[in-house]
């Protein structure tokens, strides 16, 4: 088993990856939760036919209550209704403030029951098992929960860090390849902002065979990566916005395909591309870097170029109608493990985007 502790004072937790962990979660929730007397999962229906009955198992077996509540997989999920059956669900199972949430899921569950946790009876503890390898290298990481609203993604939420956090990288196993390579966007993302030894092993390892040979040193390195941005920048003032390398533009793919034609990680992946080709012509970033990234990406089936037009551009951008300021802050790279911020007049981005 790898653990890695995350150091945020009273709020610091570990994330323990191994496989077959999921079979121990009942006795690694009791050492974290050790006041809980019942336990109140959210899956989804994608997950919940796939490892609900382990995890109720080893919950029951540990001496825990348990009520599992399964929201309909998608994105569509993350709203406010879905989370006010929530709140109602969890208080009806008669959860207490010295109970807890755990989320067996993605993304979607994570950030859905995360919110529900922070904000049910003023906030109760939280235990994220994520099932996709998105979910574990990024959002079961870094205490960021949120639901959807009309005007945009992740637009009500707030920071309610995890108590622990279960990896086990056998679930990665029934994703399918365009779900693993999603993944693998924010996976090849790291090895760009903050590792090149990591990027170089990554194009040395493209296929799915040999990264999940490979699967807990690569989880271990990207979340230990994420643990020194999270403990540097909690609360996203600053630092923290490296991780948005590619997602600012990948917003804007995602919403020239209104969210359905292409994935968050297939948007990420192009998005990272372009934002190495703007620093090339801002001359930040070396001529040779977006090659090595397409290089990086292409053998995962993930897309190196989306087309997209100046509106969409702008809209992501937040040139628009809501008085975000002028200026933008790009996540660039000076060369190959090392992310820069450089804030910029958003009318010159896109100038040069389009
Ligand atoms: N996914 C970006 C962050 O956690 O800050």
């Amino acid at each position: 088993m790898k653990t890695l502790h995350i150091n945020l004072g009273e709020r610091s937790y570990d994330i323990r990856i191994a496989p077959g962990i999921l079979d121990k979660a009942g006795e690694e929730i009791k050492k974290v939760c050790p006041k809980a007397r019942r336990l109140f999962v959210v899956t989804d229906s994608n997950v919940f036919p796939l490892y609900l009955t382990r995890l109720a198992n080893s919950l029951t077996a540990a001496g825990f209550e348990m009520t599992a509540l399964t929201v309909p997989a998608g994105e569509h999920s993350k709203c406010a209704s879905e989370l006010a059956n929530l709140w109602e669900k969890m208080l009806a199972s008669g959860l207490t403030r010295t109970d807890a949430v755990v989320a067996l899921g993605g993304g979607v569950v994570g950030d859905l029951s995360g919110f529900a946790a922070a904000t049910a009876l003023r906030g109760v503890d939280f235990v994220q098992i994520p099932t996709t390898l998105l979910a574990q290298v990024d959002s079961s990481v870094g205490g960021k929960v949120a639901i959807d609203l009309r005007a945009g993604k992740n637009l009500a939420g707030c920071f309610w860090q995890p108590k622990l956090v279960l990896m086990d990288p056998d679930t990665l196993n029934t994703l399918s390849d365009a779900t693993f390579a999603d993944g693998m966007a924010e996976v090849i993302k790291y090895g760009c902002i903050r590792d090149k030894d990591f990027f170089d092993f990554l194009c040395a390892h493209p296929t799915r065979a040999e990264i999940m040979a490979n699967i807990e040193s690569i989880l271990y390195q990207c979340c230990d990566i994420k643990r020194s941005v999270v403990e540097e920048d909690e609360r996203d003032t600053g630092a923290r916005m490296v991780l948005n390398f590619g997602h600012t533009i990948g917003h804007a793919y995602e919403l020239s395909g209104h969210y359905e034609q292409w994935t968050h990680g297939q948007a990420v992946a192009a998005g990272m591309v372009t934002a190495a080709r703007l620093g090339v012509t801002l001359g930040v970033t070396p001529p040779e870097l977006p090659g090595q990234i397409e290089a990086a990406l292409a053998p995962l089936g993930l897309p190196t170029e989306i087309p997209c037009d100046s509106g969409t551009y702008a809209a992501a951008i937040g040139r628009d109608k809501k008085g975000t300021g002028a200026d933008i802050t790009l996540v660039l790279l000076d060369q190959m493990g090392h992310a820069v911020l450089r804030k910029m007049p958003k009318e010159q981005v896109l100038d040069l985007l389009v």
